[in-house]
């Protein structure tokens, strides 16, 4: 079949599939620009492992279409297996425990095609990156479980993929490792021209690596657009939050009474957000509801986030999604 060259390095329409009675992903569609990050976002076992896995060709869909590089994932698994990269969420088991780190990293090398002497040359280039010389010999069955994500992070650009999956590439790894991974990652895409999928429970770096982000919901993408934009889709620019123990359901219902304050979310177990418009009318309304009532709570003012922006959304299911692309 002749690839159908677009704009769009991934192409994933009305993908659907079932574990038995279990419908993980429901008519999923998503696509990923040329040279872009789009990270897929969801609560645990909301399908991204699945959806993934189905186009890294681990998994069979049960419906839908998916094109890579204008490639149709079934008709051309062998050609689009050639250029993709993937990282799986269980480093542990993705690779031959009793061989070395250099070992299981030639043995994929010569499945993907790359020459012996060009898979040395990106071992040492790959390893000195992220840290990983002194280990290179090691058995991989021997690495700390940080030392796992980098060498299978590495496998993975081996063969230096237009595309490359992670799931959840920077688990298990120490701040300064991940800052190093998250750097290379953006790297790729701006000066190597590559695009990236990837999820990520992390969300302070999905906003940092990402220009668009989807979220999954219960096996259906709801919503797909560029971080800020989600962010502001939610309504209010800033946030004042208080601590929930300190204040009674008379007191929340007063705040959220006021003018200037838009509405409430239920942050964690310990935060309760207040959406505000406007700095000081927003921070004066609560105080004043706070010094009538006498209610004493420590108090935070940020601006939102793209975590805030997630728990908004994933905490109102019920809420109208926009089902269009938020501009
Ligand atoms: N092999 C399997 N057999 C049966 N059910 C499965 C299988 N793999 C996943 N599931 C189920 O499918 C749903 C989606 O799982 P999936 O691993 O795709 O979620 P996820 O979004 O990646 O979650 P997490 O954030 O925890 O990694 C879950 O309910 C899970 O229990
Ligand atoms: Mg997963």
């Amino acid at each position: 079949m002749v690839a159908v060259k677009t704009n769009k390095i991934l192409l994933a329409q009305n993908v659907s599939k079932s574990y038995g009675d279990l419908q993980a992903l429901s008519d999923a569609s998503i696509d990923v620009r040329q040279e872009e990050i789009h990270s897929l976002l969801g609560p645990n076992g909301s399908g991204k492992t699945t959806f993934i896995k189905i186009l890294t060709t681990i998994l069979k869909k049960d419906s839908g279409t998916v094109q890579i590089d204008g490639l149709d994932l079934e008709e051309s698994e062998d050609d689009v297996r050639r250029i993709i990269g993937y990282v799986g969420q269980d480093t542990e088991r993705s690779a031959y425990a009793r061989l070395t780190v250099r070992e299981n990293l030639l043995f994929f090398a010569k499945t993907r095609g790359v020459s012996k002497a060009d898979a040395n040359e990106s071992i040492a280039s790959l390893s000195e990156i992220f840290g990983l010389e002194e280990k290179i010999d090691s058995q991989f069955g021997h690495l700390s479980g940080g030392q796992k994500q980098s060498a299978v992070i590495i496998r993975a650009l081996l063969h230096d993929p237009l595309l490359l999956f992670l799931d959840e590439p920077t688990k298990g790894l120490d701040p300064l490792a991940a800052r190093n991974i998250r750097g290379y990652l953006k790297d790729y895409v701006s000066k190597r021209g590559r695009s990236i999928f990837l999820t990520s429970h992390i969300l302070s770096e999905v906003e940092f690596l990402s220009d668009r982000v989807s979220l999954l919901h219960e096996g259906i993408v709801n919503i797909t657009g560029k971080p800020d934009d989600l962010i502001e889709s939610i309504g209010f620019p800033e946030m004042v939050c208080l601590r929930k123990v300190c204040l009674e359901p008379s007191v929340i219902r007063s705040i959220l009474a006021k003018e200037h304050i838009l509405r409430s979310i239920d942050l964690d177990d310990t935060w309760i957000g207040f959406g505000i418009d406007d700095t000081y009318t927003g921070m004066e309304s609560i105080l004043d509801v706070l010094r009538r009532t006498g209610t004493r709570s420590e108090i935070q003012h940020r601006r939102v986030s793209l975590e805030d922006a997630f728990i908004h959304y994933m905490g109102n299911p019920k809420e109208p999604f926009a089902t269009e692309e938020v501009a």
